[in-house]
């Protein structure tokens, strides 16, 4: 029987003082910096560099690492309530806080020797230095068993050719963890991860992504060219790159789970208000009851992905397996984010089809959490196989 449905929890659902602090310390950034310039970074796909800048000095760049490491030592519960409330304003930037938080110093901290922890994991909780993830291909998406990225076995160095697609912080980051196949025959055995430098001879970037939403976070191709990269940079024992990728990835859809969960949050938020405000047929939108009863089902589900969130938060900061909670969340809360942010946009009427209402950019913006970190597809993949093992 499934691990999900069996396991007897006890939460307590009242939030402490420190993460009702880290709540407020990210809603009061959101809502007072994010939102001056958002609309503008958005429509000129501008990376927001002053803003990383701020939260990094803010402590939002590394909040789960360990302070021995410069990191905010907080646990996931507060990284769910600041991704919520930073992703309500502007998901760009809550995406980048993600892939360094989530991803890049998650993975180097739990699998990270000593010597690569001095050196790459302290600048990283620091918000010195950005990291990137670089596991999809042009043809492993999200078959990600299929890398087709080589990296040569040659002695104290890896030789490393291929091309990483889709890579946010790919040019504003300059620590990558490259997953990469050394041992083709061993197929995902044979995969192994590296901490490669940026400016490493042979690392090219393609075009800035022109995308649909979360435009002003940089997504770029990443080309390697006979790239070498020292035996000392590679995480854990040869061949553990596959199992270091999904492990981190568990870690990481927790991030995004709650970052659709803030663009849901977000967009119900701007429709309250709204329909308060706005009348027609001689009364105030929410005084109709076809938009009491949308508001009514917006806020039913995001309470239900919130705590989906905060539980697979919890279980991780518990020491419980998260798996599977984890893909729950993400797959749910991505779904929500779509279904309530358009709800929104419909809710506005005209006024939500057009840019200074916040609520298309927040729908354009939640379609990318059904893709990106695993589809929803693929977390149902990892849902079912849970049940039926
Ligand atoms: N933890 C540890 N090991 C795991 C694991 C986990 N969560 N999941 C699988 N494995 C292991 C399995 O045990 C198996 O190992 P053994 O052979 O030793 O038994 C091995 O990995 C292969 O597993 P599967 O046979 O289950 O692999 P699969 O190919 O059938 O499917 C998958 C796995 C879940 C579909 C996986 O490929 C997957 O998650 N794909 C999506 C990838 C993804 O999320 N990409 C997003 C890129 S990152 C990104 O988007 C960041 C960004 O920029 C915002």
């Amino acid at each position: 029987m499934s691990n999900i449905l069996t396991n007897q929890i006890i939460m307590n659902f009242e939030l402490t003082e420190e993460q009702i602090m880290i709540q407020q310390a990210a809603r009061d950034y959101a809502q007072r910096e994010l939102i001056k310039d958002v609309i503008e970074r958005d429509t000129k796909a501008e990376y927001p560099t002053h803003h990383i800048q701020a939260l990094s000095s803010l402590g939002f760049m590394g909040m789960m690492v360990d302070p021995i490491y410069d990191g905010g030592g907080m646990d996931t519960v507060s990284y769910v309530l600041a991704m919520e409330e930073l992703s309500k304003v502007d998901a760009s930037v809550s995406v980048i806080v993600s892939v360094n938080n989530s991803l890049v110093c998650y993975g180097l901290q739990k699998y990270g020797n000593e010597e690569q922890k001095q050196k790459y994991l302290k600048p990283l909780a620091r918000g010195e230095k950005i990291g990137a993830f670089l596991l999809s291909e042009p043809e492993a998406g999200s078959d990600a068993t299929s890398q087709k990225t080589l990296a040569e076995d040659k002695g104290d160095y890896y030789l490393v050719n291929g091309t990483k697609n889709w890579i946010t912080n790919a040019h504003s980051g300059s620590v990558y963890l490259l997953i990469a196949q050394t041992h083709p025959e061993k197929k995902h055995k044979g995969i192994n991860v590296l901490i490669v430098d940026k400016d490493t001879p042979g690392i090219s970037l393609g075009p800035h992504e022109d995308k649909m939403g979360m435009r002003s976070s940089d997504t770029h191709s990443v080309m390697f060219t006979d790239v070498k990269v020292p035996k000392a940079n590679r995480i854990g024992e040869d061949g553990f790159g596959f199992k270091f990728a999904m492990q981190v990835l568990e870690a990481g859809r927790i991030g995004i789970a709650s970052q659709a969960l803030g663009l849901a949050s977000g967009a119900m938020e701007r429709a309250v208000a709204y329909a308060k405000e706005r009348k027609a047929f001689g009364k105030f939108l929410f005084e109709h009851q076809a938009i009491s009863f949308k508001l009514a089902e917006m806020a039913v589900k995001v309470e239900n992905a919130r705590n989906l969130c905060l539980k697979a938060a919890w279980l991780k900061d518990n020491g419980k397996p998260y798996g599977v909670a984890s893909a729950m969340a993400k797959q749910y809360a991505a779904d929500t984010a779509m279904e309530v942010t358009t709800e929104a946009v419909q809710i506005h009427g005209g006024y939500g089809y057009v840019k200074e209402y916040h609520v298309e950019r927040l729908m354009r913006e939640a379609k990318l959490t059904q893709i990106y970190e695993g589809t929803s597809e693929i977390q149902k993949i990892v849902i079912s196989r849970d049940l039926l093992k």
